[in-house]
């Protein structure tokens, strides 16, 4: 091995254009999808605290800060819908005239290049926020699974370009092809959560969304975080029940889980930078502990340098600008 001083590591470091040009990944605002949280209602603009400037919106806003995420070459959204009421069953979920629906319709009118994404999910739908039906104190998953499958349904008959179901039922993603198929929505893909962990990152979506879990967690079927090789039976049960893309969720703290999953198939893999990932940075930012711009652009460079394909986060708009200046 050729060693020093005939090898100096900083030759390829002298300019901003030769590092540029060495780079091993590339962050493409196109990858990216901004999560969007729709409420019932008109011109509602509803700050989420925790998330700053992230916003409950109406239909109407909604649609303006499509427009805005399209004209800054963000790829896609995805929706996630608060009901006007919750019941037992999450049936709002289902409601051809919720929030979602009606939002998947205005978006492909006035972004029509945005690729749409519709969460599958009940625990915004529930009373008792939790991801399915609940019988005595536990998520029943095989009762819940037709439940998903006429949302992803409606879902799909709105217009949308993805169904991403987000509950971690076991056996969601085939009960979904089906319904899917049997509706005509052969060609659409599905985009599986399907090494999704419980993770406290999720705090403030939570508040976004209101999805709190009134009682217990969601430990019984979403991931523990110890485990990384059991990401990889989640994806490959995903892929034989028909997923088109796989998901990991949270992205930063399980990168290893990113890199092993990209290694062991050959779909494009996904990841979710959450809630808290996004709080954490903002709220050091607004400390003047960390360079806000810097530290947006080094997080996603490590989810993508993981392996992740397409990386759906909260800074999609800013991070496109800032993409876009550099
Ligand atoms: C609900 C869902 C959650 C997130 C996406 N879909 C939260 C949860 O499982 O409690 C989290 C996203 C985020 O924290 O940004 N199925
Ligand atoms: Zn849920």
């Amino acid at each position: 091995m050729t060693i020093f001083p005939t090898v100096r590591s900083r030759r390829l470091r002298r300019s901003a254009r030769l590092r540029r040009m060495v780079a091993e990944t590339r962050l493409d605002p196109a990858a990216f999808v901004l999560p969007l949280f729709v409420v019932p209602g008109s011109d509602v603009l509803r700050p989420i605290g925790s998330m700053p400037g992230h916003h409950q919106l109406s239909v109407d806003r909604v649609v303006d800060v499509a427009r805005e995420a399209q004209a800054a070459g963000v790829g896609g959204v995805i929706l996630f819908g608060i009901p006007p009421s919750k019941d037992e069953t999450g049936s709002g979920a289902w409601d051809p005239a919720g929030p979602v629906p009606t939002a998947i319709g205005a978006i492909k009118e006035s972004a029509p290049d945005l690729v749409v994404w519709a969460d599958v999910c009940l625990c915004e739908y529930t009373s008792h926020g939790h991801c399915g039906v609940v019988v005595g104190d536990t998520v029943d998953n095989d009762a819940t699974l037709p439940l998903l499958a006429d949302a992803a349904v409606v879902y799909a008959d709105a217009g949308a370009d993805v169904i991403a179901p987000s509950d971690m039922m076991d056996g969601r993603v085939a009960a979904i092809r089906e319904a899917l198929d049997g509706a005509g929505h052969h060609e659409l893909p599905i985009c599986s959560y399907s090494a999704k962990y419980a993770s406290a990152y999720y705090g403030p979506f939570r508040d976004a969304a209101e999805s709190a879990p009134a009682f217990g967690d969601r430990r019984t079927h979403q991931m523990d975080p110890p485990n990384a090789r059991e990401a990889l039976v989640e994806v490959r049960l995903d892929l034989a029940e028909g997923a088109d893309m796989v998901m990991v969720k949270p992205a930063g703290p399980y990168q290893d889980v990113i890199a092993s999953v990209r290694a062991a198939v050959d779909v494009p893999v996904a990841a979710y930078q959450v809630s808290g990932e996004f709080a954490m940075i903002e709220a050091a930012a607004a400390n003047g502990w960390i360079d806000r711009e810097r530290v947006i652009v080094e997080s996603l460079l490590g989810i993508a340098r993981a392996g992740a394909d397409v990386i759906l986060t909260y800074f999609a708009v800013d991070a496109a600008r800032l993409l876009e200046e550099s």
